[in-house]
């Protein structure tokens, strides 16, 4: 660690020194992360999020880049079934060797068959949903319900690592409620049962998406295991990426809702760990352009009904961002015609407001 000044920071990660020895140097770490053969060449991911990290998006956040880019959670016995509307959410496209496809269930036998499918199409690593907290997943026991039975948990897990000889990742949550607090455990025995990456999402089950997530809490994962660890949880800039970093020691962060309309954070906090300052978040005609894009690949993706509502969420955070006006935020919104939306796509994006950083 390098320090400078009356009030020294690390010159790396401006990190203050009086915070020592807790303090790490982020930007002297290691920032690559190994997965068996495949190298992961940043530690910021994108987070698996249902109805929005589907494959047009994920093909553009890998556009600008990212370190690991994750499918939405693929239901694995619907999926094996061949129950419309699964597959394609597994589907893989640019970026191939950075995608993971996430298989949630609660059978081992489904889960091991979904496995073997995802990866005969090609994937090259698996991630396991054990942290989705909807009553829907959760009632089924699957997702964050299985923290409630680890030997169960571990079923599955072993289920996976058997059926396939691609790398397999977990998912999950600090525990179920504050009186179940068993990530690390789960995480070691994950561990010893062959997973190789494990990502924590600083929060338990039952507060869903309430107050703030725990990053400190995750440094008890970290110290259990010896696999890279993954702090995920509110974080949506540089400073939030350093923060979680530094309080759960874990080797990379996963982006959610924070990358909504910003599909270029991963590669901004990225550059940012690594000491560089990043100057490739598109403004004007080159952000309009870029939304027209991710507009037709939704189209092209789903067919124009289905692409056309799917995609509706995204230009509403692209119009957030540059402060659209409202009656043509609406105009686009409502508008069932490809033709008009394209028209007035480079009007709503590239005229108003600017993106800030
Ligand atoms: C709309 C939405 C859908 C999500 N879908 C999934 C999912 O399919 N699989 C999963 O493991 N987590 C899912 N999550 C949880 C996120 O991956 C992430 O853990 C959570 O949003 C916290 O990170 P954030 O604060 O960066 O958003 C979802 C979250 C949201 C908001």
């Amino acid at each position: 660690m390098l320090f400078r000044g009356q009030n020294p920071t690390c010159e790396h990660c401006n990190i203050p020194a009086p915070r020592l020895p807790e303090a790490k140097c982020i930007r002297i770490r290691q920032l690559t992360i190994q997965l068996a053969d495949i190298t992961l060449g940043s530690p910021v991911f994108l987070a698996p999020m249902a109805g929005i990290t589907d494959l047009p998006f994920r093909n553009l956040v890998q556009s600008f880049g990212g370190g690991l880019v994750v499918s939405e959670m693929v239901a694995s016995q619907e999926m094996v079934q061949a129950k419309p509307g699964t597959r394609e959410r597994a589907e893989l496209g640019f970026g191939l060797e950075n995608t993971a496809v996430q298989l949630a269930g609660r059978d081992a036998l489904w889960m091991a068959k979904a496995a073997h499918m995802v990866e005969a199409s090609g994937a090259r690593i698996i991630d396991i949903n054990m942290g989705c907290p909807a009553k829907k997943v959760t009632n089924g026991y699957s997702g964050s319900a299985l923290m409630k039975d680890l030997d169960h948990a571990l079923s599955l897990i072993e289920a996976v690592v058997a059926a396939v000889k691609i790398p397999v990742t977990l998912k999950t949550r600090l525990g179920w409620d504050d009186n179940l607090l068993n990530a690390a455990d789960l995480a070691r025995r994950a561990e010893e049962a062959g997973v190789q990456m494990i990502t924590i999402h600083g929060r338990t089950r039952c507060q869903f998406y309430k107050g703030s997530a725990d990053w400190q809490a995750i440094a008890a994962v970290k110290q259990a295991v010896s696999i890279p660890v993954i702090a995920n949880g509110d974080i949506v800039d540089l400073a939030s990426a350093r923060k979680a970093l530094r309080q759960s020691g874990a080797d990379g962060v996963m982006v959610g809702r924070g990358i909504q309309g910003r599909p270029w954070l991963l590669a901004e906090i990225a550059a940012g760990l690594d000491g560089r300052s990043y100057d490739g978040i598109p403004a004007g005609t080159d952000l309009a352009d870029m939304v027209a894009r991710h507009y037709q690949a939704a189209l092209d993706f789903y067919g124009p009904d289905l692409g056309g509502r799917v995609i509706r969420k995204h230009l509403g955070w692209y119009m957030d961002l540059v402060e659209t006006p409202s009656a043509l935020r609406k105009e686009i919104l409502t508008s069932k015609s490809p033709a008009t939306v394209l028209r007035l796509i480079p009007k709503a994006l590239a005229e108003y407001g600017s993106v800030a950083a």
